[in-house]
């Protein structure tokens, strides 16, 4: 039988993001990922709301043309569409939204709005073709968030970062170390030079009873080793080992006590080669999202859709609106 084809819009920050999956009857398969990262923020240290809003207009007309060639199909071919509503920032959610409502009504084909930290775990559930039971670990610039999701659809926070998401933490003791933007790439590369027992930093929260996690300490201890005269590729190294355990240690404690032997783990951090090895050593199964789908993108919205889509979920009302928060 033919394929489905879902088209997926994720414009919730700073990246546009627009991707094709087929659902075929052995299962969704991504065949077109296109990404617009904007570059207008660096200048100002940080995103600008209203820039990535007008860069996401500006970027999205020419995306959707683009996914579409790279996924060989006309936009008449699309069964499906599915966008971010949240959490994100305000304006430049509403454009991946509307335009997906948009696109959605004029094909008359459903609409599904989607969750984004739910995209990001099926980026890499999908990569190992996993099914819930299981955990989920997003690692991000935003997010620090470990889930239980017992059946599809369904997630109950397990814990979450209570200052800085690891990505932010990452990407600041980069900074201070002087070792540049993004910091979790830079970070991964100058820690191969450095001694990760230099600095005996220790994993946060690794003696709690709960399964939270906090970065804002570490980062801080950085800042005071740097002051000191520790190496960049020593602090890149010290840092990134405490983060992967902090990381991994509760993840694997979670696991235990919720009697899952499945992890999923995605998010720009889950690139990370160390923390990729640390959780292979866990005797957790573990999969991580494939190559590109780590980071913010749109084909993961459309695994997203296609998950609700194969469970004969009904599709999202056309009135449904953005929200900046999501519980
Ligand atoms: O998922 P993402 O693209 O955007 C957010 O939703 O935040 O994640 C970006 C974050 C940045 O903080 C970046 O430094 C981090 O992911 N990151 C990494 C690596 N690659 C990206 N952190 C550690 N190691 C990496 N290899
Ligand atoms: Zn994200």
């Amino acid at each position: 039988s033919e394929p489905v084809y879902l088209l997926g819009i994720d414009t919730s920050c700073d990246d546009t993001g627009v991707g094709v999956v087929a659902l075929t009857a052995s299962g969704p398969e991504v065949r077109a990922n296109v990404v617009w990262s904007q570059t207008v923020h660096a200048e100002y240290g940080g995103v600008m709301p209203e820039l990535a809003s007008r860069e996401h207009v500006e970027r999205i007309d020419q995306l959707l043309p683009q996914a579409l060639a790279e996924a060989s199909i006309e936009l008449a071919d699309l069964g499906a569409v599915a966008a971010t509503s949240g959490p994100g920032l305000m304006g430049a959610l509403l454009v991946g939204l509307m335009y997906g409502k948009g696109l959605a009504q004029a094909l008359t084909v459903p609409f599904y709005a989607v969750h984004h930290l739910e995209g990001h775990v099926y980026a890499a559930a999908t990569e190992e073709n996993l099914a819930p039971p299981y955990l989920a670990l997003v690692v991000s610039g935003g997010h620090t968030h470990l889930f239980d999701v017992p059946t599809q659809g369904e997630y109950h926070l397990v814990g979450a970062t209570r200052d800085d998401a690891v990505g932010e933490a990452f990407d600041k003791v980069a900074r201070l170390a002087g070792l540049g933007y993004p910091g979790g790439p830079a970070i991964s590369a100058a820690a191969e030079r450095g001694d990760p027992l230099a600095i005996p930093f220790k994993p946060p929260l690794q003696g709690q009873a709960g399964f939270e996690f906090s970065f804002s300490g570490l980062k801080t201890a950085a800042l005071l080793a740097h002051q000191r005269g520790a190496s960049a590729e020593d602090l890149a190294a010290s840092f990134q080992r405490a983060a992967v355990r902090a990381l991994v240690g509760t993840s694997v404690r979670a696991a235990e006590a919720y009697g899952r032997e499945t992890l999923v783990v995605s998010g720009g951090v889950a690139a990370n080669r160390e923390l990729r090895a640390a959780f292979a050593q866990t005797g957790l199964r573990v999969a991580f999202p494939a190559g590109g789908l780590n980071t913010d993108n749109g084909a993961m919205i459309a695994l997203a859709g296609a998950a609700a889509l194969q469970a004969r979920q009904t599709s999202s009302d056309l009135g449904v609106s953005a929200a900046a928060y999501v519980p």
